[in-house]
Order: structure tokens, then sequence, then C-alpha cells
């Protein structure tokens, strides 16, 4: 059973031993100190964060554990450098619940799910239609879609986090779609669709991780591989639709540097864009204004993915 979590360790105030803290391994690598000497670095990750931990006098690379098992750790928390030294690290084998080690979506997955249908249920096209159902229905799609996260660790990564995001961007192109005189039946598939690849990219069990294939090519190669090939098997499928559901995947992310295989150049491909960058950077704000909130500080570090630093003021309440 868990019993110590990463948040509890970040708010203690001075060095403390920590004996059998269970965590899943996030990641793990053999670096050298200016001694010259080996030792091993540990990303140790549970629903709350993560934290770094350091074996010394280790000259080789631990085989009985690996990324996204999980281990019992004894250590001592040093409060100056933010990590664990640690003194024995061993799988372990007992009984566990994932959601001590992934967090949650906030929102209700059937309550989503619903509003996913209904949003399919709103597309006149019957080819669009049997497309998103023929996905959507699919027992094992559904199952993995349903919990799925969005990303490793910049937005929604927990679960329930890309049913959340795909909700969200659905929801905003359903309101930019009618205001611009959108493809209302193209730009909901394409937001529905659009990162259809991350069940492909990322694997989701203690921890968030990318596959071979999902480091190799990413989601938004995967899911225009996905969607064609769910097309080919659809009679008489519009050329038209397939051309502008490819493209708004394979643009979503609107810049080459950005990910973007190539850049949007539909209406519809840029309002998906538009509202996948705001739900996925509003979802980071929000993050770090909830960290910030229980943290000193009302201005953060420096985001590297929002590229600034987020002001989260402290609230004092009034007195009646
Ligand atoms: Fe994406
Ligand atoms: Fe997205």
């Amino acid at each position: 059973m868990k019993s110590l979590y990463v948040a509890d360790i970040r708010q203690w105030l001075g060095d403390r031993p920590i004996s059998e803290g269970l965590f899943a391994v996030g990641g793990m690598e053999i670096r050298i100190a200016a001694t010259g000497a080996p030792f091993l670095s540990l990303t140790l990750t549970d629903r709350t964060g993560t934290i770094q931990a350091l074996l010394f006098d280790c000259d080789s690379i631990p085989t009985e554990y690996k990324i996204g098992d999980p281990v019992l750790v004894g250590g001592t928390f040093s409060r100056r450098y933010n990590n664990i030294n640690l003194q024995q690290v061993t799988k372990y084998s007992g009984s566990l619940d994932r959601d001590d080690f992934i967090a949650k979506s906030c929102r209700d997955i059937d309550e989503m799910w619903v509003g996913l249908l209904q949003t399919i249920g709103s597309i006149k096209s019957s080819q669009l239609k049997d497309l998103l159902l023929g996905i959507f229905l699919d027992e094992d799609i559904e199952k993995k879609f349903k919990i799925w996260p969005a990303a490793q660790e910049v937005h929604h990564p927990y679960i329930g986090g890309l049913l959340e995001h795909t909700s969200t961007v659905a929801r905003l192109c359903e309101q930019s779609g009618q205001l611009y005189k959108a493809d209302m039946d193209l730009l909901l598939t394409g937001a529905l669709l659009h990162d259809i690849g991350k069940l492909q990219e990322l694997d989701c069990d203690l921890t968030i991780a990318y596959t071979d294939i999902g480091g190799l090519l990413r989601h938004s190669v995967l899911g225009c591989f996905f969607v064609r090939d769910r097309i080919s098997g659809i009679k008489d499928f519009p050329e038209l639709f397939r051309d502008g559901l490819l493209h708004i995947i394979a643009s979503h992310h609107g810049k080459i540097e950005w990910g973007a295989m190539v850049e949007p150049m539909t209406l519809e491909a840029f309002l998906v864009y538009i509202a996948d960058d705001t739900d996925a950077k509003a979802n980071r704000y929000r993050t770090l204004i909830d960290q910030q909130t229980a943290s000193e500080q009302n201005i953060g570090a420096r985001d590297y993915f929002l590229g600034t630093r987020v002001y989260a003021p402290k609230v004092v309440e009034e007195d009646q």
C-alpha cells in the first residue's frame, strides 16, 4: 500500500529519512559524477508529481527494474538539493492501485463520453458519421480513449485527459465554427480525431511513456495513417472530406517547429489548431496556478511550454 506521496516530500522543510517509499520509475540513467564515479539517477513518480533520486556506488545498470516498474526505495530526502539520496531500491511485487500513481481528470468520464457521442450525433454527413462511430464504438478504442492521457507531462497528463482535451477542443470548435461559417461536419470530425494517434503514441500503466513507434513517428503521423486506413474501409468516402480531414490532423500543431507536418491551409484546420493550442495552454495555466496556490510564491518559475512565468496572487479573504 502506498502511504507517502511526492507532494508530501516536497513540503518537508528539512532533511528526512524515507523507508519503503513506493513509487513508479519514470526514468533512469547512469551518470558520471565530477569524481569520475558512476551513479544512477532515477525519476520517481506518483499521481502527485515527480522527484529525482540518486543512487551512488553503482557501476552497472540495474536490471531488476525498468521504466514503469513500481519500486520500494529507502534513503534520505535532501531539502537543499530537493532530491532523495538512495540507500536501496528494490522492485515491488505486491498489490497496487493505479490511481495512486497517475492523476485522474476532475471531470466525469461518462458525462464527457456522452457529450462526445452527442457531437458525433450532430454530424450530417453519413460517411463522416460512419467513420466516427466505427472508431469510437470499437470496443478496444472506447476502452482506451476513456482512460488515456493526452500527454506525458505537458497538458492533460492524467487518466481521462485525452477525452477531456478532445471534448473541449470539439466544444471550442462548435463555437468558432459557427462564428466563421466553417464546414461544421469536417471541423467537428477533425476536432474529435485530431489526437487519435495518441492511443498509439503513448503507453499508460503506472507511468505515461512514449511507445517506440510513438517516439519515431509522433501522433500526427500515426493519426493520419490510422484515419486513412479507416476511411479506406468506407464505401464512397468523399475525397474532399478525406483530404480535409487528413490535413487537419497533419497540421493541428500549427507550425512546423511545433511538430506540424504542414501548416494549416484551410479554415477548419486553422480552427482546430487554435482550439487545440488554447486548451493545451489553458490547461497548463490551470495546473500551474493550482500548484502556485499551494506554495508561498505569487509568481512561479518560467514554464518552458507557456514561455512565460505564471502570476497567481493569493486571495485574501476579507472580514465580513
Ligand atoms: Fe496533438
Ligand atoms: Fe490536441
